[in-house]
């Protein structure tokens, strides 16, 4: 299926904000049910031209760590599998990022409200989203970042799924986005959710039969696009250098439901069958209390959200196990002296 934009155009009423067509409680029904366009005013800001971006990059990987800016080859191909694998930590950032058309790389800064600009910015911009959808998304949110997209020509994101609310906001070059709806369970099995929030990245596949379901959207710059949370995705590039912010949100009801996933995964693990997610919040609440529990407080990053309960939990098993390594490793010697 094709969708036509479905935005509203520029308002002109609009004056300062950055989302141009926001109005109060808009969106309301939409969040995290349907995908939807609108249009924003970042085609020209000053914060995403390349050598502003380059410096960015140098911040994020300084201040946040060098695993905070990724690039890769670019893929031209889109459907492949492994959609994370060939990704590195850039030994330049700022090189990366100004060279990346001629280099034929896709580059990804996270955290980039590490930069007091981009935080203003980031925040001025939930607080336009806040109006649409009629919430205090910010006061709400577990955690809210932003992420920059620096993609070469023709480059391919592939088909993925994501833990975040997101909003794409397409600041140069154009996309073409291709999008799943993420409560079919034939696109995306309760298995293939589990496994994710487990850190299974490629737990969503794309089968032969589903491109017949996506919603294609033209994405140019000024338009933005709500992806909800767990709606599968591939996207491919323009013949120009596409760059594009994603605003993504960490709101409790999606937070609780992943880590309500976490424990099903577990379950299963141990031979259990569990019961279904998406049913009653209180109870998937109630279901993933340990995660919350285990988590690191307050959250820096989408790691300490939703996966360092896990990583907590894991972490005397693995030691336990390093230990016996160790002491067979030790112990071979003697033993294969004394035969
Ligand atoms: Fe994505």
């Amino acid at each position: 299926m094709t969708s036509s934009l479905r935005n509203q155009g520029a308002d002109p009423t609009g004056d300062d904000r950055l989302l141009v067509n926001a109005r109060p409680a808009e969106w309301s029904a939409f969040l995290n049910t349907q995908a939807f366009t609108f249009k924003h005013a970042l085609a020209d800001h000053p914060l995403f031209t390349l050598e502003r971006l380059a410096q960015l990059a140098e911040l994020v990987s300084r201040e946040r760590g060098e695993d905070r800016v990724l690039y890769g080859k670019a893929l031209t191909t889109p459907h492949t599998a492994a959609a994370w694998d060939g990704l590195a930590r850039a030994p330049s950032p700022s090189d990366i990022v100004r060279t990346c058309a001629e280099a034929g790389t896709w580059v990804a800064l996270h955290d980039t409200e590490v930069d007091s600009e981009y935080r203003a910015l980031l925040h001025q911009i939930v607080a336009d989203l806040s109006v649409g959808f009629g919430r205090d998304l910010l006061a709400e949110a577990v955690h809210v970042t932003g992420h920059i997209f620096v993609g070469s020509p023709r480059s391919v994101t592939n088909y993925h799924m994501d833990s975040e609310t997101n909003f794409l906001c397409l600041v140069r070059g154009s996309k073409e986005f291709h999008l799943f709806d993420g409560t079919d369970r034939e696109i995306l099995d309760e298995r293939d959710i589990e496994r994710f929030y487990w850190g299974d990245f490629t737990a969503a596949r794309l089968s032969a039969a589903q491109p017949a379901k996506e919603q294609l959207f033209q994405l140019a710059p000024g338009d933005g696009l709500h992806v909800p949370v767990n709606f599968p995705h591939w996207v491919q590039n323009s013949a120009d250098v596409c760059i594009a912010l994603s605003i993504l949100l960490y709101l409790p009801e999606n937070v609780e439901r992943a880590h309500a996933y976490q424990t099903n995964r577990l379950l299963r693990l141990l031979g259990i069958t569990p019961g279904p997610i998406g049913v009653d919040r209180a109870r998937d609440r109630r279901r993933g209390w340990v995660w919350r529990a285990l988590s690191d407080k307050p959250p820096r990053n989408k790691h300490d959200v939703l996966w360092s309960g896990i990583t907590r939990l894991k972490a005397p098993a693995r030691a336990a196990r390093n230990y016996l390594q160790g002491v067979q490793r030790s112990l071979r010697p003697h033993l294969v002296s004394k035969r």
